[in-house]
């Protein structure tokens, strides 16, 4: 994470820079109709060091060798943390920059990054910076460089994922259970808005369907009070999160009090917890993709007008 102060320090240094990005890059803007350029993708998520986790990353991996069969996909994980403790392990990630190097390595020009986050918050701020600041220092490797947007992007995705994660509870939910999903959030809530959308999204399509934040401003006990306007007596727990990692495991369904479940078991729920990260259903998968194929951003050149 970055602190304020030294991002807004950086954001500065990138404004200074922008108009010599932009001088420099602008005669590539028709890198994309060049015949013959090789593409090749980087699919970037935070990581996950839960081994039980790591299906979501598998489905989506298959679903994007299978839609893209004759072009390199790379993948690379932002926390430190978390590539440390797989490299400890014997199973190294890629960084953001070591995944690109292994796209120009393979002789990609264009390279089409897609961030796998939820939902445009601070961690998607961060990857983005993260290329600006990598092409700034290796000028010249990839003619374009493109930014899939995270999965819910407009409402046209909400309404889609939300679609795909009631299909996959039909047959585990009776009619009455509340299906409550834990989405990430952050403290400083600059996803806060995307969240409420999706929240709102997910609502009209069922009435049912519940949503708070482990760390945003959503919180807990507004869900408690959401619960409470209706005649519910069981819970499906879900995460809204790429991977059932930590959060799911300890903050979601552990046996721990301060857990989602022990919390809602206290208030006279019954509590049914699912532990499969939303990169399992292929469905989002396919959300993602579209986002790879419609990156209009090349974050290398100028801005395309649609
Ligand atoms: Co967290």
């Amino acid at each position: 994470m970055f602190g304020q102060k030294s991002f807004s320090r950086q954001l500065l240094h990138i404004c200074f820079l922008l108009p010599v990005f932009v001088a420099f890059f602008s005669l590539n803007a028709t890198a994309l109709t060049q015949k013959g350029a090789k593409e090749g993708i980087l699919l970037v998520a935070f990581g996950t060091s839960v081994p039980e986790a790591k299906k979501a990353f598998e489905t989506i991996d298959a679903s994007y060798r299978k839609a893209f069969p004759d072009i390199p996909v790379e993948w690379a994980f932002t926390s430190q943390i978390i590539r440390k403790k797989l490299a400890a392990r014997g199973e190294p990630a890629s960084s953001i920059g070591e995944g690109l190097e292994a796209l120009a390595k393979k002789g990609v020009k264009i390279a089409r990054v897609q961030s796998l986050h939820v939902m445009a918050g601070e961690e998607f701020s961060a990857l983005a910076h993260s290329l600006i600041v990598w092409l700034h220092r290796h000028q010249g490797v990839f003619d374009a460089l493109y930014l899939g947007r995270p999965l819910l992007e407009s409402r046209a995705d909400a309404e889609a994922a939300s679609r795909a994660v009631a299909r996959a509870f039909d047959a585990r939910r009776g009619s009455g259970d509340a299906l409550v999903f834990m989405g990430h959030g952050q403290e400083k809530g600059r996803a806060g808005l995307a969240f409420e959308g999706a929240r709102a999204i997910f609502k009209d399509n069922d009435p049912l369907v519940f949503m708070a934040s482990v760390e945003g401003e959503r919180s807990f006990d507004e869900l408690l009070v959401e619960l409470g306007k209706h005649e519910i007596k069981k819970v499906m727990l879900s995460p809204l999160m790429l991977v059932a990692g930590d959060h799911a495991r300890n903050d979601l369904g552990g046996a721990q009090s301060y857990s989602w479940a022990s919390r809602l078991r206290a208030a006279g729920y019954e509590v049914d917890v699912n532990l499969e990260g939303l990169g399992e259903l292929p469905e989002i998968g396919d959300i993602f993709i579209e986002h790879t194929k419609n990156g209009a951003d090349d974050l290398s050149g100028e801005p395309r007008k649609p």
